[in-house]
């Protein structure tokens, strides 16, 4: 069945819109070995894109390797599923996927174990570990192929903010970075979201991987590109959504593509007859706070009692001068010093952001539930 909208995953085809300048510059780097840096909040769209990006520019001169590290909790972790999507990627065949692992990691006796679907993907596992290989030879691999090969690679590596969280985080960096950098047959695109975390690893001076490549930052998507977008769809499903109120779905979430392809869902789904009304559309709103009040809940009830506090005076309306004494007072934030740790910890939640204007809420629906259901 084609669904009229799609959220929460990577889209491709047919519900992908805009982007138009993220693309050509995103391509142009992978065609000339640029390496890139693609940094946005949560749900923005960084998967998509680079996706889509990478079924653009693959060739045969080119090939395109994804890693998804969201699950690697230390170096090896992340070694392993290097390697093995370095390995699998590069081969079209299992036994071109065999040939390279004998190849390029003869030490080791990979596992590969097939999918019971049929023409599903078979899964590898390798096994590396510190005794079988130096983090060095797994960090070449690609560049390795490549050469060999006699084609170019970039390896997009999403979710990379992951390695922060590694206990010996700058040791693994520093390794990347050395034996990287030495590369030339192969690129790379980094990308992740904890936007501070990136703009730590990436921008200070001091930071193994300063400089390392062009940085992007995702943008959110205008109006002006949803709009026709939403209309259409709404049309295949027999529903007339009038211009006005396709605005009003992408200002009430904001433009956060994520929420504007699920309100737009749920407005569809409130839609009984033809023609889409303001009604349905309120209606399909409470219903997102509703489907979203698990996870808000989750997130909110981890927070110490002064970071709530800090919260709360941003839904008040208070976006700066938090160490006076009266707003300290006023909404019970501790000390002025205590101020500046309460900030760098809901800038690492991803709970808030610091724009010229001051701090807000990173979230336009968060925001929203709790000033509705919260304070
Ligand atoms: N170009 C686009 N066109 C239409 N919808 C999009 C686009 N990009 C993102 N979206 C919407 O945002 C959602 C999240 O997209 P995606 O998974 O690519 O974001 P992400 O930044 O990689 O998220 P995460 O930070 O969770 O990894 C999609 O499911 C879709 O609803
Ligand atoms: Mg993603």
């Amino acid at each position: 069945m084609k669904k009229p909208f799609v959220f929460g995953v990577a889209v491709d085809d047919a519900h992908f819109i805009g982007r138009k300048k993220e693309i050509e510059q995103l391509k142009s780097q992978m065609q000339y070995g640029i390496n890139t840096i693609l940094i946005s909040p949560r749900r923005w769209g960084k998967t998509s894109l680079v996706k889509r990006v990478a079924k653009e520019v693959a060739n045969d001169q080119l090939k395109v390797v994804y890693v998804d590290i969201l699950y690697c909790r230390n170096e090896y972790d992340f070694y392993n599923t290097f390697a093995s999507a370095v390995l699998g990627q590069t081969a079209s065949r299992l036994d071109e996927w065999k040939q390279n692992a004998q190849e390029f990691l003869s030490r080791l006796v990979p596992k590969i174990s097939f999918s019971p679907e049929p023409n599903h993907d078979f899964s590898i596992s390798l096994g590396i570990t510190p005794k079988t290989y130096k983090p060095e030879e797994i960090l070449n691999l690609p560049e390795q192929i490549a050469r060999k090969r006699g084609y170019n690679i970039v390896v997009c590596i999403d979710e990379f903010q992951q390695i922060g969280d590694f206990a010996d985080a700058l040791t693994v960096l520093k390794r990347m970075r050395s034996v990287w950098q030495h590369q030339h047959a192969t690129s790379y695109c980094l990308f992740g979201s904890k936007k501070h975390m990136m703009s730590t690893l990436f921008q200070q001076r001091n930071h193994p991987f300063y400089k390392f490549g062009t940085t992007m930052y995702l943008g959110l998507i205008p109006a002006e590109e949803w709009i026709p977008y939403l209309c259409q769809q709404f049309e295949k499903e027999g529903k007339n959504l009038s211009v006005p109120l396709a605005e009003q779905i992408c200002k009430m979430v904001e433009c956060h593509p994520s929420y504007v392809q699920q309100l737009a869902f749920n407005t569809l789904i409130c839609t009984k007859t033809s023609e889409v009304s303001e009604v349905n559309l309120t209606e399909a709103y409470e219903n997102l706070l509703d489907e979203n009040t698990p996870l808000f809940i989750e997130k909110t009830e981890r927070l110490t009692a002064y970071q709530m506090n800090f919260l709360r005076a941003i839904i008040a309306g208070i976006h700066q001068d938090f160490g006076l004494a009266a707003i300290r007072e006023e909404y019970n934030l501790g000390s002025a010093s205590n101020i500046v740790r309460i900030k760098e910890a809901l800038i690492e939640k991803e709970f808030i952001d610091i724009t010229p204007d001051g701090i807000y809420i990173a979230d336009p629906i968060l925001e929203k539930w709790l000033q509705k259901r919260v304070f």
